[in-house]
Protein backbone atom coordinates (compact mmCIF):
# COMPACT_ATOMS: atom_id res chain seq x y z
CA UNK A 1 0.00 0.00 0.00
CA UNK A 2 1.27 3.66 -0.84
CA UNK A 3 2.49 5.52 2.11
CA UNK A 4 -0.44 8.41 1.05
CA UNK A 5 -3.18 6.11 1.47
CA UNK A 6 -1.87 4.64 4.61
CA UNK A 7 -1.89 7.66 5.86
CA UNK A 8 -5.22 8.86 4.65
CA UNK A 9 -6.42 5.52 6.34
CA UNK A 10 -4.35 6.52 9.70
CA UNK A 11 -5.62 10.07 9.66
CA UNK A 12 -9.54 8.90 9.13
CA UNK A 13 -9.15 6.67 11.91
CA UNK A 14 -6.69 6.15 14.10
CA UNK A 15 -6.75 9.15 17.40
CA UNK A 16 -3.58 11.46 16.86
CA UNK A 17 -1.86 10.57 19.96
CA UNK A 18 1.50 10.23 18.91
CA UNK A 19 3.80 12.25 16.62
CA UNK A 20 4.26 9.95 13.97
CA UNK A 21 6.90 10.45 11.71
CA UNK A 22 5.83 10.04 7.83
CA UNK A 23 7.26 6.26 7.01
CA UNK A 24 5.30 3.42 7.60
CA UNK A 25 7.89 -0.26 8.33
CA UNK A 26 5.89 -3.10 7.06
CA UNK A 27 9.20 -5.52 7.10
CA UNK A 28 11.95 -6.15 9.25
CA UNK A 29 14.88 -8.70 9.65
CA UNK A 30 17.89 -8.16 12.46
CA UNK A 31 18.70 -4.27 12.13
CA UNK A 32 17.05 -3.62 9.32
CA UNK A 33 13.68 -2.62 8.57
CA UNK A 34 11.56 -1.80 5.39
CA UNK A 35 8.95 0.88 4.88
CA UNK A 36 6.36 0.47 2.63
CA UNK A 37 7.96 2.44 -0.40
CA UNK A 38 10.60 -0.48 -0.10
CA UNK A 39 13.79 1.46 1.47
CA UNK A 40 15.63 0.13 3.86
CA UNK A 41 16.80 1.33 7.10
CA UNK A 42 19.46 0.36 9.57
CA UNK A 43 17.44 0.31 12.99
CA UNK A 44 19.38 1.49 16.02
CA UNK A 45 15.96 1.83 18.48
CA UNK A 46 14.65 -1.33 17.62
CA UNK A 47 11.22 -1.27 18.78
CA UNK A 48 11.84 1.52 21.15
CA UNK A 49 14.02 -0.75 23.10
CA UNK A 50 11.86 -3.60 22.78
CA UNK A 51 13.15 -5.48 19.84
CA UNK A 52 16.67 -6.24 22.03
CA UNK A 53 16.93 -9.46 19.96
CA UNK A 54 16.89 -7.28 16.75
CA UNK A 55 13.44 -7.85 14.52
CA UNK A 56 11.77 -10.99 13.94
CA UNK A 57 14.41 -13.08 15.63
CA UNK A 58 14.61 -16.80 14.21
CA UNK A 59 13.63 -18.33 17.05
CA UNK A 60 11.33 -15.92 18.64
CA UNK A 61 9.23 -16.38 15.66
CA UNK A 62 9.42 -20.00 15.47
CA UNK A 63 8.54 -20.08 19.00
CA UNK A 64 5.47 -17.83 18.86
CA UNK A 65 4.44 -20.25 15.35
CA UNK A 66 4.37 -22.99 17.00
CA UNK A 67 2.66 -22.04 20.16
CA UNK A 68 0.06 -19.74 18.39
CA UNK A 69 -1.15 -23.23 16.46
CA UNK A 70 -1.24 -24.89 19.91
CA UNK A 71 -2.74 -23.11 22.21
CA UNK A 72 -2.89 -18.76 21.77
CA UNK A 73 -4.63 -17.89 24.92
CA UNK A 74 -5.68 -19.40 28.14
CA UNK A 75 -6.58 -17.46 30.98
CA UNK A 76 -4.82 -17.28 34.61
CA UNK A 77 -7.78 -19.39 36.39
CA UNK A 78 -5.43 -22.29 35.16
CA UNK A 79 -1.62 -23.39 35.34
CA UNK A 80 0.30 -22.24 32.09
CA UNK A 81 3.10 -24.44 32.11
CA UNK A 82 4.96 -21.52 30.03
CA UNK A 83 4.24 -19.08 32.65
CA UNK A 84 6.05 -20.99 34.81
CA UNK A 85 9.16 -21.33 32.92
CA UNK A 86 9.45 -18.22 32.27
CA UNK A 87 9.04 -16.97 35.38
CA UNK A 88 11.54 -19.06 36.62
CA UNK A 89 14.19 -17.71 33.95
CA UNK A 90 13.70 -14.68 35.01
CA UNK A 91 14.00 -15.60 38.80
CA UNK A 92 17.11 -17.85 38.66
CA UNK A 93 18.76 -14.54 36.77
CA UNK A 94 17.82 -12.25 38.71
CA UNK A 95 17.17 -12.05 42.60
CA UNK A 96 14.99 -15.25 43.36
CA UNK A 97 11.80 -13.50 43.62
CA UNK A 98 8.54 -14.59 42.30
CA UNK A 99 6.45 -12.80 39.00
CA UNK A 100 3.25 -11.77 38.68
CA UNK A 101 2.84 -11.33 34.64
CA UNK A 102 0.89 -8.20 32.67
CA UNK A 103 0.75 -6.41 29.31
CA UNK A 104 3.45 -3.49 29.07
CA UNK A 105 6.06 -1.93 31.71
CA UNK A 106 3.03 0.58 32.91
CA UNK A 107 1.23 -2.28 34.13
CA UNK A 108 4.49 -3.78 35.62
CA UNK A 109 4.74 -0.41 37.67
CA UNK A 110 1.49 -0.41 38.93
CA UNK A 111 1.77 -3.87 40.10
CA UNK A 112 5.07 -2.96 41.73
CA UNK A 113 3.14 0.00 43.31
CA UNK A 114 -0.12 -1.83 44.21
CA UNK A 115 2.41 -4.52 46.12
CA UNK A 116 4.47 -1.99 47.80
CA UNK A 117 1.11 -0.18 49.60
CA UNK A 118 -0.54 -4.35 50.08
CA UNK A 119 2.78 -4.89 51.74
CA UNK A 120 2.92 -1.84 54.30
CA UNK A 121 -0.89 -1.55 54.48
CA UNK A 122 -0.80 -2.37 58.15
CA UNK A 123 1.45 0.27 59.27
CA UNK A 124 -0.46 2.76 57.04
CA UNK A 125 2.56 3.73 55.00
CA UNK A 126 1.57 4.48 51.32
CA UNK A 127 3.81 7.03 49.75
CA UNK A 128 6.96 6.52 47.19
CA UNK A 129 9.65 8.03 46.50
CA UNK A 130 10.74 8.43 43.36
CA UNK A 131 13.08 10.70 40.88
CA UNK A 132 12.98 13.51 39.37
CA UNK A 133 13.36 12.99 35.28
CA UNK A 134 12.38 9.57 35.66
CA UNK A 135 10.11 7.63 33.35
CA UNK A 136 7.51 4.85 34.80
CA UNK A 137 4.74 5.03 32.08
CA UNK A 138 1.39 6.35 31.07
CA UNK A 139 -1.38 4.95 33.36
CA UNK A 140 -2.28 7.19 36.27
CA UNK A 141 -0.35 5.86 38.95
CA UNK A 142 2.88 5.61 36.65
CA UNK A 143 2.95 9.08 35.33
CA UNK A 144 2.29 10.11 38.83
CA UNK A 145 5.94 8.45 39.94
CA UNK A 146 6.84 10.22 36.92
CA UNK A 147 9.11 13.03 38.16
CA UNK A 148 8.45 14.85 35.05
CA UNK A 149 5.98 17.95 35.09
CA UNK A 150 5.43 17.49 31.42
CA UNK A 151 3.74 14.14 31.83
CA UNK A 152 1.11 15.62 34.40
CA UNK A 153 -0.15 18.29 31.99
CA UNK A 154 -3.75 18.03 31.53
CA UNK A 155 -3.95 14.81 34.35
CA UNK A 156 -4.15 16.57 37.67
CA UNK A 157 -4.72 15.87 40.12
CA UNK A 158 -2.47 12.94 40.41
CA UNK A 159 -2.52 10.50 43.09
CA UNK A 160 -1.98 11.08 46.45
CA UNK A 161 1.61 9.72 47.95
CA UNK A 162 4.57 10.76 45.33
CA UNK A 163 7.44 12.30 46.34
CA UNK A 164 10.08 13.55 44.03
CA UNK A 165 13.85 14.29 44.79
CA UNK A 166 16.67 15.04 42.69
CA UNK A 167 18.52 11.40 41.06
CA UNK A 168 21.75 10.27 42.64
CA UNK A 169 20.67 12.58 45.93
CA UNK A 170 20.72 9.93 48.80
CA UNK A 171 20.12 13.25 50.98
CA UNK A 172 17.47 14.21 49.38
CA UNK A 173 15.51 10.40 49.55
CA UNK A 174 16.45 10.58 53.53
CA UNK A 175 14.80 13.89 53.71
CA UNK A 176 11.75 13.19 51.59
CA UNK A 177 11.05 9.57 53.88
CA UNK A 178 9.09 9.94 57.25
CA UNK A 179 6.81 7.54 59.09
CA UNK A 180 4.29 7.23 55.93
CA UNK A 181 6.85 5.85 52.95
CA UNK A 182 6.61 2.68 52.35
CA UNK A 183 9.07 2.54 49.18
CA UNK A 184 11.32 4.11 46.45
CA UNK A 185 11.54 3.48 43.49
CA UNK A 186 14.12 4.02 40.50
CA UNK A 187 15.49 3.27 37.62
CA UNK A 188 19.38 2.18 37.74
CA UNK A 189 19.42 4.11 34.32
CA UNK A 190 16.85 6.48 33.34
CA UNK A 191 16.23 5.73 30.06
CA UNK A 192 13.52 8.61 28.87
CA UNK A 193 15.20 10.97 31.65
CA UNK A 194 18.34 11.63 29.20
CA UNK A 195 19.96 8.37 29.77
CA UNK A 196 21.51 8.92 33.72
CA UNK A 197 23.40 6.31 35.22
CA UNK A 198 22.55 6.02 39.15
CA UNK A 199 26.38 6.28 40.64
CA UNK A 200 27.33 3.53 43.20
CA UNK A 201 27.40 5.43 46.31
CA UNK A 202 23.59 6.45 45.42
CA UNK A 203 22.53 2.42 44.45
CA UNK A 204 24.45 1.12 47.19
CA UNK A 205 23.27 4.03 49.81
CA UNK A 206 19.88 3.42 48.58
CA UNK A 207 19.74 0.18 49.69
CA UNK A 208 21.22 0.78 52.82
CA UNK A 209 19.18 3.33 53.81
CA UNK A 210 15.50 1.09 52.70
CA UNK A 211 17.06 -1.52 54.93
CA UNK A 212 17.51 0.39 57.66
CA UNK A 213 14.28 2.60 57.18
CA UNK A 214 12.17 -0.73 56.20
CA UNK A 215 11.29 0.50 52.73
CA UNK A 216 11.12 -1.24 49.92
CA UNK A 217 13.59 -0.76 47.01
CA UNK A 218 11.85 -0.76 43.29
CA UNK A 219 14.04 -1.38 40.44
CA UNK A 220 11.99 -0.12 37.25
CA UNK A 221 13.94 -2.59 34.57
CA UNK A 222 11.70 -1.74 31.52
CA UNK A 223 13.90 -0.42 29.74
CA UNK A 224 16.95 -1.51 31.38
CA UNK A 225 16.54 -5.07 32.03
CA UNK A 226 17.45 -7.76 30.11
CA UNK A 227 20.91 -7.83 28.99
CA UNK A 228 20.51 -4.35 27.57
CA UNK A 229 22.69 -2.87 30.32
CA UNK A 230 25.43 -5.19 29.73
CA UNK A 231 24.12 -7.25 33.03
CA UNK A 232 21.32 -9.40 32.83
CA UNK A 233 19.27 -6.41 35.23
CA UNK A 234 21.02 -3.19 35.37
CA UNK A 235 20.72 -3.19 39.39
CA UNK A 236 23.43 -6.15 38.70
CA UNK A 237 26.23 -3.76 38.05
CA UNK A 238 25.84 -2.05 41.79
CA UNK A 239 26.24 -5.58 43.71
CA UNK A 240 22.94 -5.10 45.53
CA UNK A 241 19.28 -6.32 44.89
CA UNK A 242 15.68 -4.83 45.03
CA UNK A 243 12.68 -6.09 46.39
CA UNK A 244 10.75 -5.69 43.24
CA UNK A 245 11.59 -4.89 39.78
CA UNK A 246 9.34 -3.99 36.91
CA UNK A 247 10.43 -5.43 33.30
CA UNK A 248 8.79 -4.88 29.80
CA UNK A 249 9.75 -4.15 26.53
CA UNK A 250 12.98 -6.90 25.75
CA UNK A 251 11.29 -9.42 27.84
CA UNK A 252 9.40 -10.71 25.15
CA UNK A 253 11.45 -9.20 22.10
CA UNK A 254 8.46 -7.58 20.52
CA UNK A 255 5.64 -9.75 21.64
CA UNK A 256 3.63 -7.33 24.64
CA UNK A 257 4.67 -8.95 27.70
CA UNK A 258 5.46 -7.29 31.24
CA UNK A 259 6.53 -8.69 34.40
CA UNK A 260 6.48 -7.50 38.16
CA UNK A 261 9.41 -9.32 40.16
CA UNK A 262 9.28 -9.70 43.84
CA UNK A 263 11.50 -10.89 46.95
CA UNK A 264 8.83 -14.17 47.94
CA UNK A 265 7.78 -12.35 51.32
CA UNK A 266 7.20 -9.99 49.54
CA UNK A 267 5.44 -11.27 46.93
CA UNK A 268 3.55 -13.42 48.92
CA UNK A 269 1.19 -10.67 50.10
CA UNK A 270 -0.32 -10.34 46.49
CA UNK A 271 -2.60 -12.98 46.99
CA UNK A 272 -6.55 -14.20 45.03
CA UNK A 273 -8.28 -11.03 44.28
CA UNK A 274 -5.78 -8.45 44.82
CA UNK A 275 -4.82 -7.80 41.40
CA UNK A 276 -5.24 -9.90 37.82
CA UNK A 277 -5.01 -9.79 33.89
CA UNK A 278 -6.90 -11.56 31.45
CA UNK A 279 -3.96 -11.70 28.86
CA UNK A 280 -0.60 -11.24 31.84
CA UNK A 281 1.80 -14.13 31.09
CA UNK A 282 -0.37 -15.82 28.47
CA UNK A 283 1.18 -18.71 26.60
CA UNK A 284 1.52 -16.93 23.13
CA UNK A 285 3.89 -13.92 24.91
CA UNK A 286 5.22 -16.30 27.21
CA UNK A 287 6.56 -18.91 24.47
CA UNK A 288 8.09 -15.40 22.91
CA UNK A 289 9.75 -14.40 26.31
CA UNK A 290 11.19 -18.37 26.71
CA UNK A 291 12.69 -18.18 23.31
CA UNK A 292 14.36 -15.05 24.38
CA UNK A 293 16.04 -16.24 27.06
CA UNK A 294 16.93 -19.10 25.21
CA UNK A 295 18.60 -17.20 22.25
CA UNK A 296 20.33 -14.51 24.67
CA UNK A 297 22.39 -17.89 26.33
CA UNK A 298 22.55 -20.06 23.25
CA UNK A 299 24.11 -17.10 20.86
CA UNK A 300 25.94 -15.81 24.14
CA UNK A 301 24.36 -12.02 23.36
CA UNK A 302 25.03 -10.86 26.79
CA UNK A 303 29.30 -11.12 25.79
CA UNK A 304 28.37 -10.14 22.54
CA UNK A 305 26.27 -6.90 23.89
CA UNK A 306 28.93 -5.65 25.97
CA UNK A 307 31.60 -5.94 23.05
CA UNK A 308 28.93 -4.04 20.71
CA UNK A 309 28.89 -1.29 23.66
CA UNK A 310 32.85 -0.81 23.98
CA UNK A 311 33.04 -0.33 20.46
CA UNK A 312 29.93 2.15 20.12
CA UNK A 313 31.06 4.31 22.96
CA UNK A 314 34.83 3.88 21.65
CA UNK A 315 33.59 5.53 18.37
CA UNK A 316 31.24 8.08 20.86
CA UNK A 317 34.51 8.95 22.62
CA UNK A 318 36.26 10.15 19.34
CA UNK A 319 33.45 11.76 17.91
CA UNK A 320 33.08 14.01 20.89
CA UNK A 321 37.13 14.45 20.51
CA UNK A 322 36.50 15.83 17.39
CA UNK A 323 33.05 17.50 17.78
CA UNK A 324 32.23 20.74 20.54
CA UNK A 325 28.69 19.75 19.93
CA UNK A 326 28.94 16.84 21.90
CA UNK A 327 28.75 17.72 25.88
CA UNK A 328 29.09 14.38 27.60
CA UNK A 329 28.67 10.70 26.84
CA UNK A 330 25.43 9.22 28.44
CA UNK A 331 24.39 5.66 29.30
CA UNK A 332 25.91 1.99 29.73
CA UNK A 333 25.64 -1.18 27.57
CA UNK A 334 23.24 -0.68 24.97
CA UNK A 335 21.64 2.29 26.32
CA UNK A 336 23.84 4.75 24.70
CA UNK A 337 23.60 8.26 24.47
CA UNK A 338 25.70 11.82 23.29
CA UNK A 339 24.43 14.75 25.14
CA UNK A 340 24.52 17.93 22.67
CA UNK A 341 24.65 21.42 23.53
CA UNK A 342 21.64 21.84 21.70
CA UNK A 343 18.29 20.70 20.91
CA UNK A 344 18.87 16.84 18.80
CA UNK A 345 15.54 16.88 16.51
CA UNK A 346 17.20 18.27 13.16
CA UNK A 347 20.02 15.13 13.86
CA UNK A 348 17.79 12.57 14.55
CA UNK A 349 15.52 13.85 11.47
CA UNK A 350 18.31 14.53 9.13
CA UNK A 351 19.68 10.39 10.35
CA UNK A 352 15.96 8.93 9.53
CA UNK A 353 16.53 10.50 5.85
CA UNK A 354 19.82 9.22 5.55
CA UNK A 355 17.60 5.83 6.63
CA UNK A 356 18.87 5.37 9.47
CA UNK A 357 16.79 5.19 12.70
CA UNK A 358 18.09 6.40 16.02
CA UNK A 359 16.18 8.41 18.69
CA UNK A 360 16.29 11.68 20.88
CA UNK A 361 14.98 12.02 23.83
CA UNK A 362 14.96 14.91 26.74
CA UNK A 363 15.73 17.42 23.96
CA UNK A 364 19.56 16.81 23.88
CA UNK A 365 20.16 13.78 24.03
CA UNK A 366 20.90 11.45 20.94
CA UNK A 367 19.87 7.78 22.04
CA UNK A 368 20.71 4.53 20.33
CA UNK A 369 19.19 1.44 22.10
CA UNK A 370 20.86 -1.04 19.21
CA UNK A 371 19.82 -5.09 19.39
CA UNK A 372 22.71 -7.07 21.07
CA UNK A 373 23.43 -9.09 17.70
CA UNK A 374 23.46 -5.45 15.42
CA UNK A 375 26.13 -6.42 12.48
CA UNK A 376 29.20 -4.71 13.02
CA UNK A 377 28.59 -3.14 8.71
CA UNK A 378 25.82 -1.96 9.94
CA UNK A 379 26.31 -0.32 12.75
CA UNK A 380 29.46 1.22 11.44
CA UNK A 381 27.26 2.76 8.38
CA UNK A 382 24.43 4.18 10.95
CA UNK A 383 27.24 5.63 13.06
CA UNK A 384 29.11 7.60 9.85
CA UNK A 385 25.67 8.88 9.21
CA UNK A 386 25.03 10.03 12.80
CA UNK A 387 29.07 11.42 12.64
CA UNK A 388 28.10 13.06 9.64
CA UNK A 389 24.84 14.76 10.60
CA UNK A 390 26.92 15.54 13.89
CA UNK A 391 29.07 17.47 11.47
CA UNK A 392 26.63 19.03 9.57
CA UNK A 393 24.86 20.49 13.09
CA UNK A 394 28.78 21.96 14.24
CA UNK A 395 28.85 23.14 10.95
CA UNK A 396 25.51 24.78 11.40
CA UNK A 397 23.99 23.45 8.45
CA UNK A 398 20.91 21.67 10.05
C1 LIG B 1 11.73 2.69 32.71
C2 LIG B 1 10.38 2.56 32.06
N1 LIG B 1 9.33 2.20 32.82
C3 LIG B 1 8.11 2.05 32.29
C4 LIG B 1 7.88 2.29 30.95
C5 LIG B 1 6.50 2.12 30.38
O1 LIG B 1 6.44 0.99 29.57
P1 LIG B 1 5.22 0.77 28.57
O2 LIG B 1 5.34 1.80 27.51
O3 LIG B 1 5.44 -0.64 28.06
O4 LIG B 1 3.98 0.90 29.37
C6 LIG B 1 8.94 2.69 30.13
C7 LIG B 1 8.72 2.97 28.71
O5 LIG B 1 9.52 3.55 28.01
C8 LIG B 1 10.23 2.83 30.70
O6 LIG B 1 11.28 3.21 29.97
Amino acid sequence: MEFERIERIFDSYVIGNYSRLPVAFVRAEGSCIWDSEGNRYIDLMPGWGATLLGHCHPKVVAAIQRQAAELLHVDNSFYIPLQGEVARQISQHSFGGKCFFCNSGAEAVEAAIKLARLYHQESGRYKIITMRDSFHGRTMAAITATGQDKYHKGYLPLMPGFNYVPFNDLEAVKQAADAETCAVMLEPIQGEGGLNVATDEFMTGLRRFCDESGLLLIADEVQSGMCRTGYWFGYQAYGIEPDIMTLAKALGSGAPIGAMVARPEVAARLTPGTHASTFGGNPLVCSAALATFRAIEDENLLQAGRQTSDYIFGRFREMAARLSIIKELRGRGLMCGLELNRDGTAIFERCLDHKVRINCTHGSVLRLLPALNVPRDLLDTGLAVLEEALQKAEDGEI
